[in-house]
């Protein structure tokens, strides 16, 4: 149960959900009506308020903008055929913004803050969850230091803030991949397992350089030999070899994704073999070239389930089986859509209905 928290609802006078078209939504750029703001003042969460979504007054020396302590996280909500607004797995993502946070010396969330301001906003915000198949209202909670302050040390003060985006496909099609050599996302030690902005930042410059190339995303490999997958853009990678899935264990290098353990969780339930492990590229290039890779497909809450179609490789493209044979990512894609939406039934009651 979640304790009552006291927030202030300040409602917009007309809503902008009428300029929307919901039959054209381009993935992050259209936002509700609402934002859910908190403030951290070096001693605890205050002034916990619903407000009309809108820009930020903020100072030039703001300690985010200068020094990076800032943190985010990517859930999203469905709309129920009674019209109930139905959210995936939203405490994982608390855990792993707290996780960030304390990588980041920024405040942890309570529970009861997170989920009331979540559960208000969705309440106000319920018409703009749209209910078109492959379609869901986009979440984004994130926090910063927002301290007036030059010097690198951690803020005392911070801002948390959510507010959604109705969204439709991030991927409309199997993606490209190109396997990164040199380029590096996180090392060993570093903060590669929290949502932290900075890690964004810099995979994009080798991300742009695969798109000019024509791939859709970089499969990161590890930090230090570049030998072992990590992950792809923002989703975590999975592969089938043999009928078992092969996935990279989330190392701190790799952001412990929620659909990743939801994928695994599925797979266990069904009687498919799951392998934690170290993957190498060569292992997978290997079995692409002998023809016993059977699937490959990235995992992420924006992009659900990814098939990937083709690898490149050391400057060679190499087509995978077609996304019509891949039993089990077609099964899992299709099941995780019909838990999210309230079509199946949730055994491991991974819905929150508001
Ligand atoms: C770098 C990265 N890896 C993996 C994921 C997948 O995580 P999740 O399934 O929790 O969305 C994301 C998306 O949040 C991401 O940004």
């Amino acid at each position: 149960m979640i304790d009552v928290v006291n927030i202030q609802t300040q409602p917009v006078s007309k809503s902008r959900i009428s300029e929307c078209d919901f039959d054209q939504l381009v993935f992050g750029k259209t936002f509700s009506d609402h934002m859910f703001v908190a403030s951290y003042d070096g001693k605890g969460w205050q002034d916990l308020k619903i407000v009309p979504y809108g820009d930020l007054s903020l100072s030039p020396a703001l300690s985010a903008l200068h020094y990076g302590q800032a943190i985010f996280e990517g859930l999203k909500a469905y709309k129920s055929q009674s019209g109930e607004a139905l959210v995936f797995r939203p405490v994982e993502n608390l855990k792993r913004l707290n996780k960030s946070a304390e990588r980041l010396c920024m405040p942890t969330l309570p529970e009861e803050i997170f989920m009331s301001g979540l559960t208000q906003l969705l309440s106000i915000d319920r018409d703009w969850i749209p209910s078109k198949p492959g379609y869901s209202l986009y979440i984004r909670p994130y926090m910063f230091a927002s301290d007036e302050y030059i010097g690198v040390k951690p803020s005392e003060n911070y801002i948390f803030i959510i507010f959604t985006s109705p969204v439709g496909a991030y991927y409309n099609k199997p993606v490209k991949v190109r396997v990164e050599p040199h380029y590096t996302r996180a090392a060993p030690g570093g903060m590669g397992f929290a949502k932290a902005a900075g890690n964004y930042a810099a995979s994009m410059y080798p991300a742009t350089l695969a798109l000019k190339d024509g791939y859709d995303q970089l499969l990161w490999t590890d930090g230090v030999e570049h030998k072992y997958f990590e992950e792809s853009g923002t989703m975590n990678v999975m592969f089938i070899i043999n009928d078992t899935i092969i996935t990279p264990p989330t190392t701190d290098s790799i952001l412990k994704g929620i659909t990743r353990d939801s994928v695994l969780q599925l797979a266990k339930d069904w009687g498919v073999k799951v392998e934690e492990r170290p993957v190498s590229v060569a292992e997978v290039m290997q079995a692409i070239q002998a023809g016993t890779l059977q699937e490959a497909f990235g995992v992420g809450t924006a992009a659900t389930i990814a098939h990937i179609s083709v690898v490149g490789y050391e400057g060679k493209d190499y087509t995978l089986p077609p996304v019509a044979e891949r039993k089990f990512s077609n099964k899992v894609l299709k099941v995780l859509d019909e838990i999210k939406t309230g079509k199946a039934p949730d055994p491991h009651n991974w819905v929150y209905r508001v």
